[in-house]
């Protein structure tokens, strides 16, 4: 017996992997970008005042403007865990419950971290570029030597299931020191870890060899690296940044790295992106990523699963299991 019951309308913004949009398309009256271009603030406005529930991403400026109009949608699925390009605030005032994914990504965005924090030690880009160029003119015993991973003492920014996840390959897989900082003051996680919890952020930042950003984007972590703390950090130190690029004060770090106050940094975020600063790119010290951090089948496929299941629990009547407004 078919159901007579109408099913929600959901508009999705990006391509999804083909298995999550098999499973949308035969739960949900869903609509994809197929054009798969990022939303304009119109499309954005109009998604929300047509369709019961919007699956958005990371490319979705869903900004107060945006809820100020007609608002039909009374959720948005975030497919992935950062929400700071949704005003929350906003959502909330016009009825819009908000959810994301978190835990299936966790254990790729970690193995991105440690994979850019052996590219820039090691200079994995510039050798490659150099190979790929054909300026490689054979070994030689003082070829492009970069620096020790395996021991140094690492840095951990936002001591969450991510920071954790990076933590723990670092101290299990390269016997690596491990301190942490972050805003929330609990200390009783880390009883079995190594983890060594500091108060100050520049105790961690003048005592680490690498530091490693895992904080979300709040008000008060936009541009929690700026030129000071970069100058703690000092001029042997890397940053990595798998967090969000606004975090980190992209004019401060081109300024850090050109005066060599630092060794050099591995991003995989920016401040606004697809934007790059224009500093960093032909820098030989950073190496830059396009946003990959959970880019693998298994997480992309995970997360569009994790959002369809909020999708489910909030037109069955029951708290979405990943509702963070
Ligand atoms: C996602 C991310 O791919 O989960 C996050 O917060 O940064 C990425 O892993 C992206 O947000 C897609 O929306």
């Amino acid at each position: 017996m078919t159901s007579t019951r109408t099913r929600p309308r959901v508009r999705v913004t990006r391509r999804l992997p083909d298995a999550v949009e098999r499973v949308l398309q035969d739960e949900f009256d869903a609509e994809v970008n197929v054009a798969d271009l990022p939303f304009t603030p119109e499309a954005l406005r109009a998604a929300l005042a047509e369709a019961d529930a919007v699956l958005a991403t990371v490319t979705d400026r869903l900004d107060a403007p945006c809820f100020a109009g007609d608002v039909r949608a009374r959720v948005i699925a975030n497919y992935g865990v950062g929400v700071n390009h949704i005003d929350l605030e906003a959502a909330k005032a016009a009825g819009v419950v908000v959810t994301n994914t978190p835990d299936v990504l966790t254990e790729d965005t970690a193995d991105l971290a440690i994979a850019l924090m052996l590219a820039t030690l090691r200079r994995l880009g510039e050798g490659e570029r150099e190979l790929r160029e054909g300026r490689w003119a054979g070994w030689r015993p003082t070829h492009l030597m970069g620096r020790r991973f395996t021991g140094k003492t690492l840095g951990i920014v936002g001591l969450g299931r991510i920071g954790r996840a990076v933590a723990r390959r670092a101290e299990l897989g390269f016997g690596m020191k491990v301190l942490a900082w972050s805003r929330s003051k609990r200390r009783d996680s880390e009883a079995g870890t190594g983890i060594e919890r500091v108060s100050r952020l520049d105790e961690l930042l003048e005592r680490s060899d690498i530091v490693s950003l895992h904080c979300p984007l709040v008000k008060t972590t936009r541009h929690l690296i700026g030129a000071a703390q970069l100058e703690r950090l000092g001029k042997a130190g890397v940053l990595i940044n798998t967090s969000r690029g606004a975090v980190v004060d992209e004019a401060a770090l081109v300024a850090a790295l050109e005066g060599g106050r630092i060794a050099g940094a591995g991003l995989d975020v920016y401040e606004d992106e697809p934007r790059v600063h224009p500093g960093l790119l032909d820098r030989d010290d950073v190496v830059l990523l396009p946003h990959l951090g959970s880019a693998t089948r298994e997480s992309r496929e995970a997360m569009g699963m994790k959002a369809i299941d909020n999708l489910r629990a909030f037109f069955a009547g029951v708290t979405p299991p990943d509702r963070v407004a």
